[in-house]
């Protein structure tokens, strides 16, 4: 079985004070059975690569830029995040794709930059409401993920992490059912094993989209969703816990 991840995205949120106070109650617990990841904004990684350090919880970044350097004002580089001690980084999250212009192919290139940085990229993938309604989901999804293996080739996914997060359940409170989103996990890991069979057992595919401590044990329960990409939920640290708890129960109990 794949170890299951649990990453809080903590979005635009938080100050220097509440940040650190969220981080270290997150440390002082320890997990075992799911590995835990904290993703802030990037100006706040230093605090909370401070205080991160040395524990299991590991430090992701939101997004990075598609270049090592350069002229790109207001970007930042995966090797500068990684130089503050972040291991993963969040690639094509819807907002990044629907409010800042992020496209199919810019993050084909984000992928790509991540990994040359020694990074793992969480890299998302969903589609909209008006998609699932047109009975497009499936193409959606695929298109995505294609662009990413046409610009890195097959192993694309080989050292990569993947969210399924439809984005009508982001933020609103309405989460796929665990069918709908087992549906949409279990042929994304078919698109991999086309592309590398290896890669397709062991990538964890996340789930994210209005999660929270109710409803994460029936989602954590299908077979091919390996954990969860936290939004909302992760900035509380006894809702964070509870959802850590249930992806970390379905691993020790299988
Ligand atoms: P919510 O959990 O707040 O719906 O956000 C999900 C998300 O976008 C995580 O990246």
């Amino acid at each position: 079985m794949r170890l299951p991840i649990v990453a809080g995205n903590w979005k635009l949120n938080g100050s220097r004070e509440s940040v650190r106070l969220l981080a270290s109650e997150i440390t002082d617990k320890s997990f075992s059975d799911v590995e835990v990841i904290v993703c802030p904004v990037a100006l706040h990684v230093p605090d909370v690569a401070s205080v991160v350090a040395g524990s299991s919880v590991k430090l992701g970044a939101q997004n990075a830029a598609f270049e090592e350097g350069g002229a790109f004002t207001g970007e930042v580089a995966s090797s500068m995040l990684a130089e503050y001690g972040c291991t993963h980084v969040i690639v094509g999250h819807s907002e990044r794709r629907s409010l800042f212009g992020d496209t199919n192919e810019s993050c084909a290139q984000r992928h790509q930059a991540v990994l040359n940085a020694g990074l793992t990229p969480v890299f998302c993938v969903g589609e909209s409401l008006e998609e699932r309604e047109a009975g497009e989901t499936l193409s959606v999804v695929t298109g995505q993920l294609d662009a990413v293996f046409e610009h890195v080739g097959n192993a694309a996914f080989d050292q990569a992490v993947i969210a399924y997060e439809p984005v009508w359940a982001i933020g609103t409170g309405k989460t796929a059912s665990p069918d709908q989103a087992q549906e949409v996990h279990a042929a994304i890991r078919n698109m991999l094993h086309a592309r590398s069979p290896e890669a397709s057992d062991s990538v964890r595919i996340l789930y994210g989209g209005s999660v929270n401590a109710g409803n994460a044990d029936e989602l954590f329960a299908k077979p091919d969703i390996d954990g969860g990409l936290i939004g909302g939920a992760s900035l509380k640290s006894a809702d964070f816990f509870a959802i850590c708890d249930a992806a970390a129960k379905q691993y020790s109990q299988a």
